[in-house]
C-alpha cells in the first residue's frame, strides 16, 4: 500500500534532517505505530506520505504511485485515497458537524461542483452513514464548537470516512484526550480500519497503548528507524535503543490498560 525509499527531508532552518534515509514497505490493512521521542521525526515522516511536507528526496509509492515525485494535481488525486487525523482535530469550529463532515467529500467533486455547493445525493448519503458510524447523527446540525474533544475527533473520523480512503494517517490521534476518551476513540478507528481494510499509520505515545492498537510497530530515533517489528517483540533494550538511556520513556510507560 506504501512503499518509501530512501527518503530524506531537512527544514529549511534546521541543520538535521528531520528524517533520514527511511526505508519503509507497508501491506494493505496493516495498523503500523510509530513511537519515539518527541522530535524524533513522526510526524513529518507521516506529513511526506501524504506530502503536507515536500521531501527532499526518495520515493513515496502510494498504492503504486509516487506521491512524492509527481505534479502537484496529480499528489492530490493520489491524496484522495489518503484520510489525515490531527491532535488538534483540524475542523471548522463555526461551521456544523454535518458541513466538516461534507467536507471529507470535497477531494471527489470538481472545483465547480464545489463552489456551486453541488454534492450529490450519494455524497450526502455517505455522510450520514459516516455520522452514523462514529455515533453522532443526533449531533449533525449541532457546530463543532459546542462539542467536547472527544466528540470533535468522532467527527474528524468521520470526514475521514466520507473521503472513502485506503489509507489514514493519523497523527497522535488521541493526545489530546482524557485515558477513557483515549481508548474510545482509538477503538473506535482501529475498528473502522479493520472493518473497511483501511491501512492506518499512527503515532502514539504511550507503549501500551501503541502495542494495543498495532499489527506492527516502528520506533524513530533522530530521523532513523532504529526498530521495526511485531508489537510483541518489543523489549527493554529496543525501548532504550528508540528513546535512549535517560529513562525518559518510563512516562510513555504504563497507562493501565
Ligand atoms: N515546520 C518545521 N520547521 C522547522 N523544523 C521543524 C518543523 N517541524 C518539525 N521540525 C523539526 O524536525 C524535527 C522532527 O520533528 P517532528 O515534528 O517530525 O517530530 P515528532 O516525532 O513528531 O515530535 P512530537 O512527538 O513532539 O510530535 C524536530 O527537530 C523539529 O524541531
Ligand atoms: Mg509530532
Amino acid at each position: 500500500m506504501i512503499r518509501i525509499e530512501n527518503l530524506t527531508h531537512k527544514y529549511k532552518s534546521r541543520k538535521e534532517e528531520a528524517i533520514k534515509d527511511i526505508n519503509l514497505h507497508i501491506k494493505r490493512g496493516e495498523s503500523v505505530v510509530l513511537i519515539g521521542s518527541s522530535g524524533s521525526g513522526k510526524s513529518t515522516l507521516l506529513r511526506c506520505i501524504n506530502r503536507l511536507v515536500e521531501p527532499d528526496s526518495g520515493k513515496i509509492y502510494v498504492d503504486g504511485r509516487d506521491i512524492a515525485n509527481c505534479p502537484i494535481t496529480e499528489a492530490q488525486k493520489i491524496r484522495s485515497n489518503i484520510g489525515m487525523i490531527f491532535q488538534h482535530f483540524n475542523l471548522l469550529e463555526r461551521e456544523t458537524v454535518f458541513k466538516n463532515v461534507l467536507n471529507g467529500r470535497l477531494s471527489h467533486v470538481s472545483t465547480l461542483k464545489t463552489i456551486f455547493g453541488r454534492f450529490s445525493k450519494e455524497d450526502y448519503e455517505i455522510v450520514r452513514d459516516s455520522l452514523k458510524r462514529v455515533g453522532l447523527e443526533e449531533y449533525k446540525n449541532e457546530r463543532v464548537a459546542n462539542l467536547s474533544g472527544g466528540q470533535k475527533q468522532r467527527v474528524a473520523i468521520a470526514r475521514t470516512l466520507s473521503q472513502k480512503p485506503k489509507i489514514i494517517l493519523a497523527d497522535e490521534p488521541v493526545s489530546a484526550l482524557d485515558p477513557k476518551l483515549m481508548k474510545e476513540v482509538m477503538d473506535l478507528l482501529k475498528n473502522i480500519c479493520d472493518e473497511k481494510g483501511i491501512t492506518l499509520v499512527s503515532s502514539l505515545h504511550f507503549l501500551d497503548f501503541a502495542k494495543r492498537y498495532s499489527t506492527r510497530m516502528i520506533g524513530i530515533r533522530d530521523g532513523r528507524i532504529v526498530f521495526d517489528d511485531k508489537p510483541e517483540e518489543l523489549n527493554e533494550k529496543n525501548i532504550v535503543d528508540i528513546y535512549g538511556k535517560t529513562k525518559d520513556w518510563y512516562m510513555y510507560g504504563k497507562l493501565g490498560f
